[in-house]
């Protein structure tokens, strides 16, 4: 595809990412709605959502928990058991169909959760004993998220094998690829940063110990499905979920010198995050971490599609990926493209609900 404007050309270069050639670097951010069933299965309408979304370079699914423990909010879909694989195949098939191709978010929130959204009501689980101070959005609406209990040390590798299982269900169920979520203050990010890890056994302490959990995960789920087939998102210098570190150049700097050498099929950064500001030194952290990391990159978070070629232009990212933009707008790489305006995106209808804001915004074509 050729841009009407020829400065926005580097977005449609086509772009090598592990095992896919994307046709574009106009990708899909993960983006939890809320819409599946009860039991975890997608709800009807997410056949549609996606399929309408299989122009970007890849789409990366919402958040979808690896086990009835990794889910934190009201009606997020799982991947942990055969209804679940069968009905994100119904999915992933119509997106290959339309020409596109997806990555399923693997997810464990940790103690961003809610004893009513557990089994037999449990206690969430995270690499501390502190609640976070935030909310979740439950069956009674928003509520202050449950005191969790940290994880005992032999509880930690059963977690890895729910990664793994997930990840390969997730390969079963059609997708093309995985994205490890490590970012945005759910478990892995809770492991990881030390304004929440006050462990003081082998996955505590120093930088070494706060990238123990994330490096097994992803490890244990590439050597499952493929290097190539295995990306990951972080959040270096994240605050959302009560997240902070004392040195994120060290900690993140640390995950990414441990993990480069792999040969992911990319790292996905979320640069900024709606509604909180990213202070200067913390873009400047993040732009000397982007210089540690030896793979493809994504970069991510309020993106105009003059900055993202600017971005891919220079090197500084190989795509971006687009959140909010992607929700209002099914055909974002087709309107970037042609130079068309964007639909803007109605927040009151981002978390549950049904078509109306999920597959009700036009296409040019409609
Ligand atoms: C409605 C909504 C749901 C989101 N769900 C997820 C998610 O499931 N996983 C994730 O990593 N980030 C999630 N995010 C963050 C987005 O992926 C993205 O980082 C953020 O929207 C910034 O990008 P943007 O400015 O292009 O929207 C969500 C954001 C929004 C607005």
């Amino acid at each position: 595809m050729q841009a009407t404007d020829p400065d926005l050309n580097p977005l449609f270069e086509p772009l090598q990412l592990g095992a896919l050639t994307l046709p574009n670097r106009v990708l899909m951010a993960p983006l939890t709605r809320n819409r599946a069933r009860p039991d975890g299965t997608p709800g009807e309408l997410a056949e549609t959502y996606y399929r309408q979304r299989a122009g970007a370079g890849l789409i990366v699914s919402e958040a979808t928990q690896i086990s009835p423990m990794g889910k934190g909010y009201k009606d997020t879909p799982g991947i942990h058991d055969d209804a679940h694989i069968e009905g994100w195949k119904t999915i992933t098939d119509a997106v290959h169909e339309a020409g596109g191709r997806i990555a399923m978010q693997l997810w464990h929130v940790g103690r961003i959760s809610h004893t009513s959204l557990l089994p037999d009501g449990a206690q969430p689980v995270s690499s501390t004993a502190k609640r976070a101070k935030t909310q979740t959005f439950t069956e009674e609406g928003f509520q202050d998220v449950s005191e969790p209990r940290a994880l005992g040390t032999d509880e930690i590798s059963g977690i890895v094998e729910d990664y793994v299982r997930a990840a390969a269900n997730a390969i079963r169920a059609g997708f093309d690829m995985v994205e490890v979520h490590g970012a945005n203050g759910y478990l892995i990010d809770q492991f990881l940063q030390d304004g929440v890890n006050d462990r003081t056994d082998a996955y505590g302490g120093d930088a070494e110990g706060r990238t123990r959990f994330l490096v097994e995960v992803v490890k244990a789920v590439a050597e499952e499905v493929g290097a190539d087939r295995t990306g990951l998102r972080l959040s270096p210098t994240g605050h959302f979920n009560d997240m902070n570190d004392s040195d994120p150049e060290t900690t993140f700097g640390l995950a990414y010198d441990r993990l480069s050498p792999l040969g992911l099929a990319y790292l996905h950064v979320v640069e900024l995050f709606p509604g909180l500001d990213v202070p200067a030194e913390e873009q400047a952290i993040l732009a000397r971490l982007r210089e540690r990391w030896t793979g493809r990159y994504i970069a991510n978070g309020d993106f105009s599609a003059g900055q993202a070629a600017e971005w891919i232009g220079e090197g500084r990212a190989d795509a971006v990926a687009f959140g909010r933009a992607y929700i209002a707008n099914p055909d974002l790489a087709e309107r970037f493209a042609r130079g068309a305006s964007l639909n803007e995106p109605d927040q009151s209808t981002f978390y549950g609900g049904g078509a109306e804001g999920y597959t009700d915004y036009p296409s040019l074509e409609d």
